[in-house]
């Protein structure tokens, strides 16, 4: 099957299944210990049920939105995913430019493959850099202040990621922590020569740390152990706002509470989600924690939500329950492991038609008419 004839985010699953060698699919498609946070995600979503109004007139509909103020074409943004590049060369490149063409933000990791500037050269949408908070803070303050000068609009501050999450799956391929390949490993890049014609044998490299680094400091002396600061907490939050004079969002809260705290720092909204099941195992999902969380913060901030969105229905459960929109994760990088850009393009595209078919079936002429009650209770 090629990219253009998925029905589904499930078939740019197989397709990319097929195409990328093992370390890099489990890379992608895996979660932490036993993955019972992955396979949550999704079961929150098939959980709820619309209650949808019949006889309203919905001939013509409009699925845009407005995130963080300003417009975007569907409640939802193609979110922060590391090492795009594995998936298929310049990927970071790739996923800005789809995005950019389908009117969404485009949200940069900053373990990216391609650098800030590039990004920012050729993708001429909404940019957002995602943060990590490294023990040397000096480069991720580095990192933002390129981002700011290359026009990106928005930080979206990683807060769920004081050590990284036992993720098994790399662990057995040795692609995580420090790349140390099995023999399998690299047997299975050989028998994947198209993979190898779209990707070249770059191997994983965090180019915008690396700059940081500056010359003549290995990369491998940084990244892996205590990489990551684990002693972030709400004062070095609080340094952030006072430091970033734009948008800036907290993601990997999960707690009504933690919301309250993120509000008193001055942060504009948070990003419900435990990292696509990446990290602790067994958390709830973001989509669980949004009504409480909605209710606690009423309004004073922008809520996003994410992990498991692979149906335009759940991006309107989401918004229903109180999101301003969703951060897709894996479901584009299926796309961009299934055929580069155009894989990417039609990942939205798949996506925009379900949200847009699910506004139709709810009742909903727009996408400002999903609230709480089209959500069955129980
Ligand atoms: C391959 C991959 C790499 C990721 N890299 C990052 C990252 O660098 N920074 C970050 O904040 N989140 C990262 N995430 C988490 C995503 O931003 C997001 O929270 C998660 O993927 C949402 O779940 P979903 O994949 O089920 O949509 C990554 C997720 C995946 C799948």
């Amino acid at each position: 099957m090629r990219y253009d004839q998925a029905v589904n985010i499930e078939d740019l699953r197989t397709i990319a299944k097929r195409r990328l060698p093992r370390f890099v699919f489990d890379y992608v498609d895996g979660g932490a210990e036993d993955e019972r946070a992955l396979a949550h995600n999704r079961d929150a979503f098939s959980q709820l049920r619309f209650l949808p109004r019949t006889l309203v007139d919905v001939g013509r509909r409009d699925s845009c939105a407005s995130l963080l103020g300003a417009p975007a074409k569907l409640p939802a943004v193609v979110g922060p995913t590391g090492l795009n590049g594995l998936s298929w060369r310049d990927g970071d490149l790739a996923l800005a430019k789809a995005a950019a063409k389908a009117g969404l933000p485009f949200a940069m990791s900053t373990v990216s493959m391609s650098f800030v500037e590039d990004i920012a050269r050729v993708a001429p949408g909404r940019l957002w850099l995602q943060a990590y908070v490294f023990t040397e803070r000096a480069i991720t303050d580095a990192i933002m202040q390129r981002a700011l000068a290359a026009g990106f609009e928005c930080v979206v501050l990683t807060s769920d990621f004081p050590v990284a999450g036992k993720r098994e799956r790399d662990l057995r391929t040795g692609l995580l922590p420090q790349q140390k390949f099995t023999l399998a490993t690299k047997l299975d890049m050989l028998m994947h020569p198209r993979w190898l014609a779209t990707v070249a044998t770059r191997r994983p490299r965090f180019v915008n740390v690396e700059r940081e680094l500056g010359p003549g400091r290995d990369v491998n002396s940084f990244v892996g152990h205590g990489m990551f600061d684990a002693t972030f907490d709400w004062d070095d939050l609080k340094r952030f706002r006072d430091r970033w004079p734009r948008k800036l969002l907290l993601k990997g809260v999960l707690r009504a509470d933690d919301a309250e705290r993120a509000l008193a720092a001055g942060v504009d909204g948070l990003v419900l989600s435990n990292h696509g099941g990446r990290q602790l195992d067994g958390a709830i999902s973001g989509l669980e924690a949004l009504p409480e969380v909605a209710r606690a913060v009423d309004g004073r901030l922008s809520l996003f939500v994410d992990g498991g969105v692979r149906r335009g229905s759940d991006i309107a459960k989401a918004v229903a329950l109180g999101a301003e929109g969703v951060l897709l994760g894996r479901a584009p990088v299926y796309g961009l492991a299934a055929g580069g850009e155009a894989g990417v393009a039609h990942a939205i595209a798949i996506l925009a038609d379900e949200f847009d078919r699910t506004l139709a079936l709810t009742g909903c002429p727009d996408a400002a008419a999903l609230h709480r009650d089209l959500i069955a209770r129980g």
